[in-house]
This record gives structure tokens, sequence and C-alpha cells, in this order.
């Protein structure tokens, strides 16, 4: 398994450009179970979770093209077979997503349950419940969720929490179901509204997403279109913490500032220096020390739980006390320990952490045990005195389009060691 080896201490100087948001490109993907024709997406980040996503299509029978800059066709029209295996969902939870399109529009999906993850039980019990109530029948054997409908029909769908995933693979659904699906307490996060935009390109009736009441008037059939995935405002934020928390300067391309308002006024805070244009964002941190700062996760526009971890690493070495209170999932703290074994001083009391800012960490070897946790790791060996090990990085690599080239081109000492 690779790893990452980090020389600690450089302060991050220079320009680099932002990729397209997983979490956007993931939906689009499944949404090309959609299209009665050709799918043409571009600014795909080359991710792990994405080559995943294509080999599921791809199993299921979808011809997938790669082209250069990650432009990547789907052709769903020669689908085979209606079934994401064990092998893969395990791996990727996003999964899920296929199960809203693959039910609307061919009446049948054998979907595997995902399981538990390092973050917390992540239940999809609210996707299940918004298929039945549109009509699908749904039983749960053999760890696979088996869903046979003939067409979905509309209805109102109050949800009991804000999900994520849950308001796409439901708002996919309703796309091809007979009537109007009414989605009540819908996720308001920018993912969605990349996804709905692509939907209605592809002919979907959509309205309101980016509120939480999003309406949708089925169609009989959509059809290919071209569609450009939107910046990543984790892997954003992520850079603009590693600036802040490295003294540096640096400016972030090809990204939207209007998607990071929580995260830039908690940077703002803790004393860094904003300069945004609508799709540049610059970072200078000039003072001597960091300012801790408290945070509070919640769905958007609250302050995302992806930029949760990042934030812990950064009240690490700053000055003060500064609490993190994590409401979305229950169990995203797996970074502390490893930055305790850094000399970060974090108190866990219930879901929040508490940190008393030392003036230095050191390095010490770490693992990554989740996505943003493992970015949290990556920062803190930027700042850490010596030469920090990261292990198991697959996770990194999930979510952060060549990490290691990014930072370099900012100047920071890394480089990946094959394991
Ligand atoms: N939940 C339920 N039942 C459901 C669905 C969700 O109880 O049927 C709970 C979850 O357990 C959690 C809360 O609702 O406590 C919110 O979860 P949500 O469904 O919104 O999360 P998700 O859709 O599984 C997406 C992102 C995550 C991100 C969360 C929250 C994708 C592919 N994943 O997950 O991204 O943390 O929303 O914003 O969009 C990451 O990129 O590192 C990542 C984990």
């Amino acid at each position: 398994m690779d790893k990452l080896i980090i020389q600690g201490g450089i302060k991050l100087q220079g320009e680099i450009r932002i990729s397209g948001a997983k979490n956007a490109a993931l939906p689009i993907l499944a949404a090309t179970l959609l299209a009665d024709g050709v799918m043409t997406i571009s600014n795909m980040p080359h991710l792990h979770d994405i080559t995943t996503t294509m080999e599921l299509l791809g199993r299921m029978g979808c011809e997938l093209t790669v082209g250069e800059k990650m432009v990547i066709q789907v052709d769903s029209r020669v689908i085979r077979e209606f079934f994401a295996p064990y092998d893969l969902v395990r791996t990727m939870r996003a999964s899920i997503l296929v199960l809203g399109p693959l039910l609307t529009r061919f009446g049948r999906a054998d979907v595997s349950l995902p399981g538990g993850c390092a973050i917390g039980s992540r239940p999809v019990n609210l996707h299940l419940e918004g298929l039945a109530a549109m009509g699908a029948n749904l039983q749960v054997e053999g760890g696979y969720i088996r869903a046979v409908a003939n067409r979905l029909k509309g209805c109102d769908l109050v949800m009991d929490l804000v999900t994520v995933t849950g308001t796409e693979n439901l708002m996919m659904a309703a796309t091809m179901a007979k009537g109007v699906t009414v989605i009540r307490n819908a996720a308001r996060e920018p993912e969605v509204v990349d996804l709905a935009n692509c939907l209605i390109k592809m002919g979907a009736k959509i309205e309101g997403a980016g509120t939480d009441t999003i309406r949708i008037e089925g169609v009989d059939g959509l059809t290919g279109t071209e569609y450009e995935i939107l910046p990543d405002r984790i892997e954003t934020g992520t850079y603009l913490v590693a600036a802040a928390m490295t003294r540096g300067h640096i400016k972030l391309k090809n990204t939207q500032p209007a998607l990071l308002e929580a995260v830039l006024a908690k940077l703002h805070d803790s004393g860094a220096e904003l300069t945004t244009t609508e799709s540049t964002i610059e970072i200078k941190m000039n003072k001597e020390r960091l300012r801790a700062v408290s945070i509070h996760t919640s769905p958007y526009p609250g302050f995302p739980t992806d930029m949760q971890a990042q934030f812990t690493a950064l009240n690490c070495i700053a000055e003060g006390t500064g609490t993190i209170t994590e409401s979305v999932f229950e169990n995203r703290f797996m970074h502390v320990q490893e930055l305790q074994r850094m000399g970060a001083q974090i108190k866990i009391e219930g879901n929040t952490a508490i940190t008393s800012g030392v003036s230095k960490l050191k390095s010490a070897p770490l693992m990554a045990t989740d996505l943003r946790a493992s970015a949290s790791l990556v920062l803190a060996g930027l700042v850490a005195e010596g030469a920090t090990e990261v292990n198991r990085i697959y996770h990194i690599d999930r979510g952060y389009e060549t990490i290691e080239e990014k930072l370099s081109n900012l100047g920071a000492q890394i480089r990946r060691v094959p394991g």
C-alpha cells in the first residue's frame, strides 16, 4: 500500500487548478443510466471513486470511453444487467446512487446494501422509504436491495433528515415517474444543484434545487447531453487550510468561492486574508500564528462535515482553544488519535473535539482511516517538525486528484512511496 512522506515546515506558495467535484461527478455518472443517448461529461476528476463507478457502469454493460482531460462518454442504451455487486458497493457507498435511475428507467434493480463505514453507520433507509412511497416494491435479502416497479408514481416526500445522496437518488427516480414528486426537507448542497442542472439539460423538469423543496414533474424519457462538472469545494477548502497552516500565499483557479462561504468565514476568523473573484481564491497568512476557531457542522449552507477534520488540524497549531462539533456523522473523529500522536492537545467530549493549540506538531508514522481524516493528516504533516509518514493513502486517492503533485507545485516536499 502506497504511503506519503511529507517533510514539514515549508510555506506553500503558487497557483493550482481545482478539479471537478467528486460528489457531483458520482451522481452525474449514475444519471447517465437515465439517458436514451450518449452522455459526455467534462471536468471529471481523476479519482479512485470515479474509476469504481465507471467499472460499475461497465459491468452493467454500458459503453464507456475516456477521452483527453478525463472527458467521459457513457452510453447506457446497451445495458444488459441491473445489478450493483457487493464487491464494488463495499468499496464505495455512493454506488447506491444507481438504484433510483435503474428503477425508474428499467423497472428493476439489484443493489448491494452498503455496510457501515469508518465515519458512522450511514443507513440508506430514507432512500428506500422514498422509493417505496413512489410505488417500488423493495425487498432486502441476502445483503441486497431487490427492487422492482412498474412506472414509479410521483408523490409528496417529507425527508426525516437532510440526506445528500438520498435527495439525489429520489430526484433521479422522480424524473421519469408518472406525475409530480415534491421532496421536502431536501438537501441544498451545490452538488445536488449540479445534478439537477445536468438532469434539466437531459430534459427533466425540476424546480427548486438548492432550496429545501424540490419539485419534479416526471417526463417519458431523457436524452444524452454534454455537461461540465462544477469545481470541488472541499478540495478547494482543503488547499486553503493547507496554505493558512503553513503561513503561505496561494491562488486557487477554476473554483467557485460562492460555494464556500461558511469555510471562508472561518478562515477569515483564523486570521487569513482572502481575495476572491468569481472563479479564483487567493489566501495569504502573514500573521505569526493562526487563531483557533469554533465550528459546528451542519448541512449546506452550514459548515460542511467534509471540512471538519481539516479545521481540527488547523486548530491544533492555532492560538487558543477551539471547539469542533460534528453533528452530521456520529463517528467522524478518527483523525484525532493520529493528531494526538503528533503532539496535538485534543479532548473529545461527546460529539465535540476541544483543541488547545500547541506551537509545534512533531512528525510520526500515521494511519489514514477515511478520506477527509487522511487529508487532515497530510495538512498536519505539512507543518510538523521532521518527516511524517501517512500510511494507507488509498483513502486520499478516492477524493483528491494527484494530491502530491498539486502540493509539490505549491512547494511542499511530499512524495509517494509505493508499499
Ligand atoms: N442518513 C440516514 N438515513 C438515510 C440517509 C442518511 O439516517 O437514508 C443519515 C446519515 O447516517 C448521516 C446523515 O443522514 O448521519 C447525513 O448523511 P447523507 O445521506 O447526507 O450523507 P451521504 O449522502 O451518504 C454525502 C457525501 C459525503 C458527505 C455527506 C454530508 C457523496 C457521495 N457523499 O454522503 O461525502 O460527507 O453527504 O455532506 O455525496 C466525502 O466526500 O468525504 C463524504 C463522506
